[in-house]
């Protein structure tokens, strides 16, 4: 059984390439940059018809983003590799959001506060002591984060509404006043006041989340007194890279040295990071050799409707940024501690519905934009998923994906699964999105050639990614920046 299988599988790529010899009818066609003429696939052609269908261009950048070299996208580096900004000094934004892991941390959930070393990343990244993670979600890419027009987070609790911005400081969907002038901005403000991502247990532990913001921005200007105070030398350090970003020379730290501030150059450093010059991307524009024949293959299957042999995954995946940036229930088995509004609803997370409190938002989660997807691995909101083909399979059929998730595939120890099938025997008596589809293994294999060709090579290069990250030789006074060690 098994050999003819095999010999099957063998011969398929033969018989493929059999069907793919251009007939007639089809054109050449000659790229502007080509010195010979390419001709066109029947796959080409279905795919050019896709594309124009959808009005696809490749590029999903609307608006300018900041430059990286700009005075306050440079200051904004330095603080999101800072562990000043967090309570006990030991985690900082790039613990858990590293341009060299993808902009995430390679784990399925995030480890904040309390790690066994603190400046390890990627998978020797583990709780002192070996507890469990406090972090119930997955950290997502902050690569091409400027991107998103309407929400930030898995659940969209940071969302844009009509008049602004709303933000769980305000009862959704009232608009909060210091949200700032836009969503990275206003996302900036939670992580430090989450107690498991930054806070931590000592940190201004009765305040609420504005009075540890300011806490922590005048530690950082050394003009309020809090746990842990910085060094003089260390808050020098600071008042001079701010009033050089803001081209203050004079002004106070009281004034510069603000959580506003902070906010808005560490949006301006995170809306830098656009990174979408990918094959794909040169394939739309017309270089018809930039993708492979199964990436060509996989594009069909997931831009073609059920009707066309396809797999309509553009249903939700839309655009050149590849998510409509709504809400969905796909049924991603719920692994880890859960986020819930009551301690008796512990270990699972109801995802969109702890924002809207609707019924119908039960296990609903943000799509995800693909771009990059290869690099931001483990996937889902709780990186229930550590391959992409696993979550390729999944999207294919969610309900056997979710019946028959194989805890085996978790790499993070203490992982929380001994609630697994009670929360998905919960899960699957909700409405799920998407329903399950029967696929060959080979249209998994095309659908992942298909997303890789959607990572930028830059994200991939250390070389290319380093004008993201602070020179390791320039630390800090006091050696706060995090100059992170890799166990992959
Ligand atoms: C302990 C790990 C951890 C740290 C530290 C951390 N984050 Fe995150 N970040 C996460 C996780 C997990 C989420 C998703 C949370 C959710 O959706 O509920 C997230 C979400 C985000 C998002 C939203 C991404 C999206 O696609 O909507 C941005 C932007 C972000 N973080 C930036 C930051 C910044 C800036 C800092 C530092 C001030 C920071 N993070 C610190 C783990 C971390
Ligand atoms: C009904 C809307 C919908 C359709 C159709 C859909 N997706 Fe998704 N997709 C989502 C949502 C929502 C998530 C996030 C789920 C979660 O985190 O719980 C997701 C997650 C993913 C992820 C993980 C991304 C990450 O960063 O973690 C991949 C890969 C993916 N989808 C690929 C596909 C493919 C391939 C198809 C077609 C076979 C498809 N999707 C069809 C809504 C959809």
């Amino acid at each position: 059984m098994r050999l003819h299988f095999l010999i099957l599988a063998s011969l398929l790529p033969l018989l493929m390439s059999c069907e793919s010899r251009p007939t007639d009818e089809q054109k050449i066609y000659t790229p502007a940059n080509a010195s010979a003429p390419v001709l066109r696939s029947e796959w080409d052609i279905a795919l050019s018809e896709v594309i124009t269908q959808q009005g696809l261009t490749g590029n999903p950048v609307r608006i300018p983003p900041p430059n990286i070299n700009d005075p306050k996208a440079q200051l904004g580096m330095l603080l999101f590799f800072n562990k000043a900004l967090s309570g006990n000094l030991d985690v900082a934004c790039a613990s858990c959001h590293h341009p060299l892991l993808g902009g995430g941390d390679n784990l399925s959930l995030s480890i904040g506060v309390d790690a066994a070393d603190p400046d390890l990343l990627g998978h020797g990244r583990v709780l002192a002591g070996n507890q469990a993670p406090g972090v119930p979600r997955n950290a997502p890419s902050t690569f091409n984060i400027g991107l998103w027009q309407q929400a930030m987070f898995h659940d969209g609790r940071v969302a844009q509404v009509t008049d602004g911005i709303t933000t769980p400081d305000t009862p959704f969907p009232t608009v909060d006043a210091l949200a700032g002038g836009n969503l990275v901005h206003a996302q900036a403000r939670f992580p430090i006041t989450s107690v498991a991502e930054m806070r931590g247990k000592q940190f201004d532990p009765h305040g609420t989340a504005q009075s540890c913001r300011d806490s922590l921005a005048g530690r950082l200007g050394g003009y309020v007194n809090t746990p842990k105070a910085l060094q003089k030398t260390e808050t020098r350090y600071w008042l001079d890279a701010f009033r050089k970003a803001y081209q203050a020379p004079d002004a106070s730290p009281k004034t510069l040295i603000t959580e506003q501030h902070i906010a808005e150059v560490l949006s301006e450093y995170q809306r830098s990071q656009v990174f979408v010059n990918n094959p794909w991307r040169a394939y739309v524009s017309g270089d018809l050799e930039a993708i492979n024949a199964a990436a060509k293959q996989g594009a069909l299957l997931f831009f073609k409707g059920r009707d066309q042999g396809g797999y309509a995954c553009v249903e939700c995946h839309r655009g050149d940024f590849f998510t409509d940036e709504a809400f969905h229930n796909v049924l991603l088995p719920p692994i880890g501690p859960g986020k819930s509004l009551t301690a008796a609803e512990d270990q699972q997370d109801f995802g969109r519905f702890l924002v809207t409190q609707r019924e119908e938002d039960k296990f609903r989660f943000r799509t995800p934009s693909l771009l990059n997807v290869e690099v931001t691995g483990p996937w889902g909101h709780n990186g229930a998923y550590t391959t992409l083909e696993g979550m390729v399979a999944h999207m294919l059929n969610p309900f056997n994906g979710a019946v028959y998730y194989d805890v085996a595939q978790l790499r993070q120890p203490n992982l929380q699964t001994q609630h697994l099938r009670e929360n998905i025997r919960e899960m699957l008596r909700s409405d799920s999105d998407l329903s399950g589809q029967t696929y060959q293994e080979q249209d998994v294999r095309q659908l992942v050639a298909f997303l890789q060709t959607l990572t930028d090579p830059c994200v991939k290069k250390a070389e290319c990614m380093a004008k993201w990250m602070p020179p390791a030789d320039q630390q800090d006074p006091m050696g706060l920046q995090l100059n992170a060690r890799f166990e992959r």
